[in-house]
């Protein structure tokens, strides 16, 4: 590595550190930089928000303001991660990363803190507009592309918010109570194909706890599933203020405390010195934020400017590729721009574009749809209809838009969640628009049924007063700066709509999994549904729902046929594999993109599982008539559960269903394979049920021999089937077919084998 101002050797400077100054490099200096060793040429290096867009504050010597969202310097605003994670592309991601470490690269800024990755478990969380999805899978796949983008142009990421971050409600006190196993098959695994796959720079710990411990002094979840299972080289950040307890931290793998509170870097020196904290553990902290810097600081070398334009011509793109169109009657769409066209609602006017707190971005420009329309319509009529921030209905505005959509031939309406209903720090109490928007749709159905709706929103909105009234229905998300052209873009048909749901709509917020569990109470959210949420939760209680996970329509139809299904490899060696192919077809007369959804089904499992998971997809780019051989590769993690009873993943043996499909409820092809895989009981013991003993092969033998107590018991099926599920060292004692010395007996024979 050739040597620049800024360039130090780790090691070097490590041996050559006090106490003190190890200590001083574990908190920042500022609320947005690292602490600098200036005697020995180590830097700071700056981090900055956030996911969808840079929310760097100019440095005026106080290092800004935290949350404080005024005065933070322009950069492009992308698609928010709720909007882009519908565009199911890894690679448009990708893209996107690069241009936001362009953007940083031209701020000297190093670090981005983002992407938040946490599940959607409600759709109330009022910060679901910052994270992609309800499903682990697709959450990763996406974290991934964004990741490497960044990364590939020499920025660091902060992956956040690690981990069971799901509410904003106590955010900063509240446990998520949560399996095991949800956490493995759930809130866990987007963090963990992350780290594998791209070895984010830092990783951000959440504000809550998880089963009562803080995360940022969660020695499990920093040190011996982060570092020690998943092999993460990077650096744990804290969220900003996560720290409660600096010494409990600092030994459970925290390195890096943000923004640095009074009196912190001393209480480790303390800790120290009273033998109450091995200072290997202040050096190992120091070592992780001096390669941070030592990887970060070339960024401070750089003159380098960022094309703006450019960008804003990929937010245009990536928020038309984000577009879902849920509803399209009689094709009322795309529009024919011919026709005299009623454009209702401040949306159209002011957009919504993004979400409120440390995500904001202070945009670079910003497109409305309104002049889109109006440049591409000859005869555009625009009402306001309602006030966006004044949930009352206003008859003036009303009339006014009635009275445009009256004269039309077709209307569209821009409807969507206030600004105020959705923001980092707050989650909703309701899933509805507000009444003056519904009040107002039923009367622009009544006065022309061409009627358009294009949503504005970070998460999911109850539908039910709005599908019935319209021919067309567009889901625009929170499409970042350029979303006012980009939906016009899908709208008129220069962009075929190819989004797909990252989270299902449901009929109502009642049906919503987490319902009776959200967002808890008493410093405590109990995750008792496990692992159903979103749309493992509406399928295994056979719920309807509006619009479900992977939905989405386009202005050409897609088919799929000859699925095929490969594998190679085994469990036992933990090398299973399966390739799975579909042709996919364009069958319809525009060209466009569709995104196939792989599912697996275990149909025979011992363990409860959810119906159907996403364990692959792949994007194709089709001309009419044109076809394609979509391909996925599916590991052993697709076919496994975790096991809380066993502490590790297993498969079992026998059927599984894999599924071609058009969205989670759309199931267009499926095929069966039977997997071979070594027995996944636990050892037989004492505690084993009397079916245990007799369901293991070895177990069963002992039993029906006889040769460890009487077997009478078991000629009668009657009583097997009351009382099978005692643990044998219950029978025993009870001296039901054997007693204590007979079990013992039988218990060492079966420990043989
Ligand atoms: C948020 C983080 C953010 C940090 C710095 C916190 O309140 O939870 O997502 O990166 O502030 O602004």
């Amino acid at each position: 590595m050739s040597s620049t101002p800024h360039s130090f050797e780790v090691e070097s400077v490590l041996s050559q550190l006090s106490l003190e100054e190890k200590a001083s490099l574990t908190s920042g200096s500022h609320f947005w930089y690292t602490q600098p060793i200036e005697r020995l040429g180590v830097p700071r290096i700056m981090v900055s928000d956030g996911p969808h867009g840079l929310r760097a504050q100019p440095d005026t010597g106080d290092g800004g303001d935290h949350v404080g969202l005024g005065g933070s310097l322009p950069a492009t605003c992308f698609p928010t991660a709720a909007a882009i994670a519908s565009s199911w592309s890894p690679a448009l991601l990708r893209r996107i990363g690069e241009a936001l470490a362009e953007e940083a690269r031209a701020i000297n800024l190093s670090v981005i803190l983002g992407p938040g990755i946490n599940m959607k478990r409600s759709p109330l969380c009022g910060r679901n507009f910052e994270y992609f999805s309800e499903d682990p899978f697709l959450a990763g796949e996406l974290a991934v592309g964004i990741v490497d983008g960044i990364q590939s142009r020499g920025v660091g990421v902060s992956v956040k918010h690690f981990a069971a971050n799901n509410q904003e409600t106590d955010r900063l006190r509240v446990s998520a109570d949560v399996s095991m196993r949800a956490l493995r098959e759930i809130y866990l695994p987007a963090f963990e194909r992350v780290v594998t796959a791209s070895q984010p720079w830092t990783i951000m710990c959440s504000y809550n706890k998880i089963n009562g411990v803080s995360s940022s002094e969660n020695t499990w979840l920093l040190t011996d599933v982060l570092r020690d299972e998943w092999g993460f080289r990077g650096l744990v950040v804290s969220d900003w203020g996560a720290v409660y307890h600096r010494v409990p931290a600092a030994k459970a793998g925290l390195d890096l405390e943000m923004p640095p509170t009074a009196g912190s870097p001393a209480e480790l020196v303390d800790a120290v010195r009273s033998g109450e904290l091995d200072e290997q553990v202040v050096t190992d902290r120091a070592r992780a934020v001096l390669t941070l810097v030592a990887k970060g600081s070339h960024v401070l070398e750089l003159h380098e400017t960022a094309d703006l334009d450019a960008h804003h011509a990929l937010a245009r793109e990536a928020a038309a590729t984000s577009v879902v169109l849920l509803k399209n009657d009689d094709n009322i769409l795309p529009l024919a721009t011919d026709r005299r066209l009623a454009v209702i609602g401040e949306f159209a006017r002011t957009p919504r574009f993004q979400g409120a707190g440390s995500s904001q971005v202070n945009p670079t420009r910003i497109d409305t749809a309104l002049d889109a329309l109006t440049a591409a319509f000859p005869e555009v009529t625009f009402a306001a209809g309602f006030g966006v921030d004044d949930p009352a209905h206003d008859d003036v505005l009303a009339d006014e838009a009635v009275t445009a959509a009256s004269a039309a031939d077709v209307v569209v309406a821009f409807l969507g969640l206030p600004g105020s209903y959705e923001s980092e720090g707050f989650d909703r109490t309701h899933m509805r628009l507000p009444e003056s928007q519904l009040g107002l749709l039923a009367r622009l159905r009544a006065a022309n049924p061409h009627l358009v709706v294009v949503l504005a929103n970070g998460s999911t909105i109850e539908l039910g007063q709005v599908t019935p009234h319209v021919k067309g229905l567009v889901e625009a998300w929170l499409g970042g700066q350029a979303s006012g052209s980009a939906v016009v873009d899908v709208l008129i048909g220069a962009v075929n709509p190819s989004g797909h749901l990252a989270e299902t709509f449901p009929l109502r917020l009642e049906d919503n999994p987490s319902h009776l569990n959200f967002p808890g109470d008493s410093g405590h959210v109990s995750y008792g549904e496990g692992l159903y949420i979103g749309y493992r939760g509406y399928d295994k209680a056979a719920r309807g729902v509006a619009f479900p996970f992977g939905y989405g329509m386009s202005y050409t139809t897609f088919d799929y046929d000859d699925l095929q299904v490969s594998v190679t490899g085994s469990v036992a060696d933990g090398t299973l594999a399966a390739t799975v192919s579909v042709a996919v077809t364009n069958t319809g007369d525009a060209a466009g993109a569709d995104v196939v959804q792989i599912y697996v089904r275990d149909p025979e499992s011992t363990a409860g599982r959810p119906v159907r998971e996403l364990k692959g997809f792949a994007r194709v780019d089709l001309q009419p008539g044109a076809s394609e051989t979509a391909t996925v590769r599916l590991d052993q993690r697709a076919f496994s559960y975790w096991s809380d009873l066993l502490d590790r993943w297993v498969v079992e043996a026998g059927e599984f269903v894999i599924e071609a499909a058009y969205d989670s409820r759309t199931i267009a092809a499926s095929t069966s394979i039977t997997i071979d895989a070594p027995p996944v009981a636990a050892p037989l013991s004492a505690e084993s049920t009397l079916q245990e003993w007799l369901a293991d092969p070895r177990g069963g033998e002992i039993l029906r021999s006889g040769r460890h107590g009487t077997v009478a018991i078991l000629a009668d099926p009657e009583m097997v089937a009351v009382i099978g599920n005692f643990p044998m060292s219950a029978l025993a004692s009870f001296g039901m077919s054997l007693d204590k010395a007979q079990l013992a007996a039988a218990l060492a024979e079966v420990s043989q084998q």
